[in-house]
């Protein structure tokens, strides 16, 4: 059955002015299952000018949207309305009554450009917050089978209903005859809200809603395990490099598209703590903080900008040598030799779908992450320190903890930590959900 994947970003980057496949997360983790089925990927075109891409066993077809249109679908109603409250920063919610109109445009283009690729036979597998309303609509535009996976977390319902559109865009989902969420908690959360707003049936792990049985399931994503591995060796020497850059430190990492969500101050914050406190580190050891660029057109993210950069060259000065600020994308390889060089990871979101670095830094390094225990993944993740972000006192005291565990507890944790990642590989979970769906 052909595979038709709808997904808001391309799977897709421009290098010397060819098209290859993004390495790494999504589309890595697809397109093998795309390639055999002769697959197509549905996306959001940025450059807006509706040019397919044509690659050995992939098409892309591009959703040309306005200039307005994106400004009321991506950048408001899906990232100014719908992600603050799935990430419960009820705070951050901003509500603008044009929004939703966009949305519901956008998600139609999405559909209509889908079902012309197609047809009412191939399996549609639609993916992420900007795209809750697809899968009825294609479901009314006569596709029989259709997934959606929900890659953030999924709120209790009194944040949920603060959504005007709450109860449609639980309806929206339902078009699906498969949704898969990262953890039990959200499944379970989005059977109450299939309930309580559009009047779904709960039979075990399932909707029942106008006659059609919607299974609703966790299935948390992975990481690409064998390609990790691989990628550990082709590093290995700029891992030794950037060791010996910082002159015998032992390296702390962090690395997070900038975003509210991700606690990236709060995490700064904590290690200057750490080092307040067991001051004998401040010449042992460094943190860098690699963030990478997101969103700019928002204005909470512009905010949140600023903040860092204050906190961050305020840290730099406070503890020189301690603290490094990296703000920029990083290729792949150079993020994986960053993490491959630390001792520790720092993955401390404030609240997060599952989040793979966590993962990732496992695979590559022979370190442990600090992980929040507000992160999808640690649910998953044995051996990992889990820290509340917002308690910066204990999130200094797992630091000191890790930098100092006995070889014998590093050991242990480090090997429950490699066989729950090696359970999360994302081929294997691309493969379960459309074996489910099919
Ligand atoms: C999160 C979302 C993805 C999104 C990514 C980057 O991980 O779940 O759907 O693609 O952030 O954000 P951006 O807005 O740049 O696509």
């Amino acid at each position: 059955m052909k595979l038709v994947v709808l997904a808001n970003r391309e799977p897709v980057r421009r290098v010397e002015g060819r098209y290859q496949v993004a390495l790494g997360g999504l589309a890595a983790a697809l397109y093998p299952v795309l390639a055999r089925r002769g697959g197509v990927w549905v996306a959001w075109d940025p450059g807006g000018s509706g040019e397919r891409i044509e690659l050995k066993d992939l098409l892309v077809v591009r959703v040309p949207l306005s200039k307005r249109r994106v400004a009321g679908y991506y950048q408001g109603y899906a990232n100014q309305a719908l992600w603050p409250l799935m990430h419960l920063f009820l705070e951050r919610f901003v509500y603008k009554q044009g929004w939703w109109h966009d949305y519901r445009a956008a998600n139609r283009a999405f559909a209509e450009a889908a079902l012309r690729e197609g047809g009412e036979g191939a399996l549609y597998w639609v993916h992420d917050y900007h795209l809750s309303l697809a899968p009825a609509l294609l479901r009314e535009g006569g596709a029989r089978r259709v997934g959606l996976f929900w890659h953030v977390p999924w709120p209790p319902l009194e944040v949920l209903e603060v959504l005007p559109e709450a109860e449609a865009l639980v309806r929206g989902m339902l078009g699906a005859d498969l949704i898969g969420f990262h953890t039990e908690t959200y499944a379970d959360r989005f059977l109450e809200a299939a309930r309580a707003l559009a009047g779904a049936r709960v039979r075990e792990d399932a909707a029942v809603v106008g006659g059609r049985r919607v299974r609703v399931r966790a299935l948390p994503i992975g990481v690409d395990v064998p390609g990790l591995k691989e990628a550990r060796s082709r590093v290995l020497k700029r891992a030794e490099a950037i060791q010996k850059a910082y002159a015998g430190r032992r390296i702390l990492v962090g690395a997070d598209r900038l975003d509210y969500t991700k606690g990236i101050l709060e995490r700064i914050r904590a290690f200057r703590r750490f080092l307040e406190r067991w001051p004998e580190f401040k010449d042992r050891v460094v943190f860098l903080q690699l963030t990478a660029p997101s969103r700019e057109a928002v204005p909470a993210y512009r905010g949140l900008k600023s903040r860092l950069f204050r906190l961050a060259e305020a840290t730099e000065r406070r503890f020189p040598g301690a603290f490094v600020h990296h703000y920029g994308a990083l290729s792949r390889d150079e993020l994986l030799a960053h993490f491959a060089a630390a001792d520790l990871a720092l993955v401390t979101p404030l609240r997060d779908g599952m989040n793979l670095v966590a993962l990732e830094y496992g695979l590559v390094s022979e370190g442990l992450p600090v992980l929040s225990r507000f992160a999808g993944a640690a649910r998953y993740l044995k051996g990992a320190m889990l820290v509340n972000p917002y308690d910066e006192a204990g999130t200094a005291r797992a630091i000191h903890r890790g930098l100092t565990l006995s070889a014998a507890e590093r050991e242990r944790r480090r090997s429950e930590l490699l066989d729950s990642i090696e359970r999360l590989d994302v081929g294997a979970w691309a493969e379960a959900f459309l074996r489910e769906l099919s």
